[in-house]
């Protein structure tokens, strides 16, 4: 890590008015939760992302998917907020009203470290909901149990509540992820690869108006040249010592 870059990020966090912060899989990697596209431990080595992640997959073979998704859930309980999730909630507690939280993940683990008003770009995975508008007889908690769960009258599926690939982000909440982008004064992009639109367009146009931008990364990622500056490192070392001051 760079002593200089470090020092120079952290006055730029001391002075910013307002900070937004856009995180990705890698904010929850060192909680045990495995990220998409790192090279052989990401799910999309092990997965075809167009399997696992599109309604196209899921209705081809909706047991695969699901069961895929319960055994993220499964994982997900048995992990814990790291020292990133809790810097980032203990920062928002020191200074109410001056961090937006972006997160791309569906984890649930900034929420678990007391960060409140998390702008969830891709959904929730604890949340379910019908694959196809539900009808009179869908009723949510009433669903018949099964992989997935499903309507007994109409065989309407029970999907998570997550955005897949092709489908659109929940719009108030990228709106607000916008207007946040647009009036910081600093953007911290911390443990994505950069490679999934439109999340990533946001630190570009955090940037286009005159944000400072910051990526957190141990490795490259493709949101480095957008950047005014790169901290090479895990998010769990890098952001207590970037938000402490
Ligand atoms: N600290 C910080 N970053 C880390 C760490 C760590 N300890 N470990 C890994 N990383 C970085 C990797 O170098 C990589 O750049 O986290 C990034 C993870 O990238 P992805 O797996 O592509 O995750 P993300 O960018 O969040 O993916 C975006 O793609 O599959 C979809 O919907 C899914 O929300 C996800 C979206």
């Amino acid at each position: 890590m760079d002593e200089h870059s470090l020092d120079t990020v952290r006055a730029w966090v001391q002075e910013a008015p307002h900070i937004a912060v856009l995180t990705g899989a890698g904010i929850s990697a060192e909680s045990g939760v495995p990220t998409f596209r790192d090279a052989q431990t990401g799910y999309w080595a092990q997965f075809r992302a167009e399997e696992m992640a599109t309604e196209e997959g899921f209705r081809s073979h909706p047991q695969r998917v699901w069961d895929w998704y319960q055994y993220r859930r499964d994982l997900l309980q048995g992990v814990q907020p790291n020292a990133a999730h809790h810097a980032l909630a203990d920062f928002e507690r020191r200074h109410p009203g001056r961090l937006t939280l972006i997160t791309q993940n569906v984890d649930g683990l900034h929420q678990r470290a007391g960060s409140n008003g998390v702008l969830c770009l891709h959904g929730d995975i604890f949340e379910d909901r019908w694959l196809d508008t539900p009808r009179s007889c869908c009723h949510i908690r009433h669903a018949s149990a099964g992989h997935p769960p499903y309507c007994d009258r109409c065989g309407n599926l029970v999907r998570p509540g997550v955005v897949w690939f092709g489908e659109a982000l929940p719009y108030a909440t990228f709106e607000a992820a916008e207007q946040a982008a647009r009036q910081c004064a600093l953007m911290l992009v911390v443990g994505t690869a950069g490679a999934v639109y439109p999340a990533a367009g946001l630190a570009h146009q955090a940037r286009s108006a005159g944000a400072r931008v910051v990526v957190l990364n141990p490795a490259n990622s493709e949101l480095d040249g957008a950047a005014h500056a790169v901290l090479r490192g895990a998010a769990g070392a890098l952001l207590p010592q970037v938000l402490s001051a």
